[in-house]
């Protein structure tokens, strides 16, 4: 039964290009464990156990983290010169079998490490179970999960800054074009186009820091630490990570091994992109609703409907919207998942990599079409100017007015509100007042009132740092665009 051929899917779209998992290798050894153990196992327990259908995208880190290894035993004499050449050698023909989807992983050899392991033997014979010594999958998974988090944390923080650059692009083109500014979802007060978008670079822009500062707890070094309490042989821990690039060694051999934080904390700053994404996406969607008509998008990114001719959805900002729950999901998933284990290492962890990998991919498809999208996005300037006459959006802008003419805000205040009710009652705006109509109101109101009534005069006033003015929004494009070129 254990020798039945057995496949189970590759889900991965692994940087190793490979295909299938196929049946167990010819030259496979026994599937007992070792000789401690007196029967094979079951053959379910062996599918429920195994994780190569999902690790073998760790495949290239793995092979790197075992050249470190390796090239560390050799320096410290712990395996000679001519092993550490068989395992190099082996190592590149596997690295190119992987690429080249020709690597046959095999459901026998459970994870990643022991597949690249096994093959390496079969390749290059005693060097290949040198390899292993002073190390254990335990601090082994541990670094390669690290490299992988590390290297798609660039990729993402590069993705994030295209996708700032492309908002600050539109947020110079509309600096100038006016929107309802929004509290409660109903009109407030004037602001930019380009502002609001400014907004959200700011949001990506405290992302791209979160990331940073969680890759430099991402990059330390667990190799060393063996299965939990270090190893008897002379090993420098701190060449390995000078070569792997690390910045640090994990301190402590348990907490080496059984530590996901920086899983977590990854999942956790993805999480809170998504929810970025998220909030775009949800304006995106109100915004080409017919009721707004704030914005359309490029009909690329829209589809239609199979029975109402007439439809075409927003679904990619929905689709966004939606998976930002998947992504929170899975940081649930993996606090959950830690939240109870006794040090050191226990097998809950190989638990990891799914909700890992999958926010990895998630997050990479979600900025990537944003990034996109954002290009295809057109203000309707007509409709946002209307919507903003409709809700009195410069009332504070009065009340700054009489307060410039001495009068204290609280009582401004008052005067405007009986203002508004009037031009309510008599169903225009604020501006269509006439000055006799609002001299009413107050006596300091004089002709000069009408330039603060206006939707321009009241953007152009808000000119001090962060402020809607249309000046300012360029100036805050271009310090954006300057902070991201460093
Ligand atoms: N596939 C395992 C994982 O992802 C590798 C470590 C196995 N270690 C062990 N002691 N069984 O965690």
């Amino acid at each position: 039964m254990a020798t039945k051929k057995t496949t189970t899917r590759a889900t991965s779209r692994a940087t190793s290009g490979s295909k299938r998992i196929a049946t167990k290798r010819p030259a496979a050894k026994s599937t007992h464990w070792s000789g401690r153990f007196s029967e094979p196992v079951d053959a379910l327990v062996k599918r429920f156990t195994a994780s190569v259908g999902f690790d073998q995208r760790l495949a290239l880190v793995d092979i790197r983290g075992s050249l470190a290894h390796a090239k560390m035993l050799a320096k410290q004499r712990i395996i000679s010169r001519t092993d550490l050449a068989d395992i190099e050698r082996g190592m590149q023909q596997i690295e190119r079998e992987i690429r080249a989807g020709k690597f046959v992983w095999s459901l026998e050899a459970e994870d990643v490490h022991l597949n690249i392991e096994r093959r390496l033997t079969a390749l290059v014979g005693e060097a290949g179970k040198r390899l292993h010594t002073g190390r254990s999958r335990n601090d082994q998974v541990a670094t390669d999960m690290r490299l992988y988090v590390r290297d798609e944390i660039d990729a993402l923080i590069a993705l994030l800054q295209t996708l700032q650059l492309r908002l600050i692009d539109a947020a110079e083109q509309y600096a100038d074009v006016v929107m309802p500014g929004f509290t409660h979802l109903q009109v407030a007060q004037p602001v930019t186009f380009g502002h609001h978008l400014m907004a959200y670079v700011e949001m990506f822009e405290r992302d791209r820091e979160r990331l940073r500062d969680a890759r430099r707890r991402v990059n330390r070094l667990p190799l060393g630490a063996a299965a939990l309490a270090g190893t008897t042989y002379p090993i420098d821990r701190l060449h390995v990570a000078k070569t792997l690039g690390f910045e640090a060694v994990c301190s402590n051999s348990l907490d080496a091994v059984s530590d996901r934080d920086f899983a977590i904390e990854f999942c956790a700053c993805a999480s809170l992109i998504l929810v970025h994404l998220s909030r775009l996406s949800e304006e995106l969607i109100l915004w080409v609703s017919p009721r707004y008509g704030f914005v359309t998008i490029a009909d690329r990114f829209c589809t239609g409907s199979s029975i109402m001719p007439q439809k075409k959805n927003p679904d990619v900002p929905e689709l966004v919207r939606g998976k930002s729950g998947r992504v929170i999901g899975h940081l649930m998933g993996l606090l959950v998942l830690m939240k109870a284990q006794p040090l050191a290492y226990n097998k809950d962890n190989q638990e990891d990599k799914e909700p890992v990998f999958d926010t990895i991919d998630t997050l990479r498809d979600c900025l990537s079409v944003f990034a996109d999208m954002v290009t295809g996005i057109r203000p309707v300037p007509a409709r946002m100017r209307a919507a903003a006459l409709e809700g009195y959006a410069t009332a504070t802008d009065l009340a700054d007015y009489l307060v410039c003419k001495g009068i204290a805000f609280r009582d401004a205040h008052e005067i405007v509100a009986a203002a508004v009710k009037a031009a309510e009652t008599k169903g225009c705006d604020l501006a269509d007042l006439s000055l006799k109509e609002l001299q009413v109101f107050s006596a300091r109101m004089s002709a000069d009132v009408k330039g603060w009534l206006t939707l321009e005069g009241s953007l152009a006033r808000r000119a001090h740092l962060g402020g809607t003015a249309p000046t300012q929004v360029r100036r805050a494009a271009a310090q954006a665009r300057q902070r991201l070129k460093k």
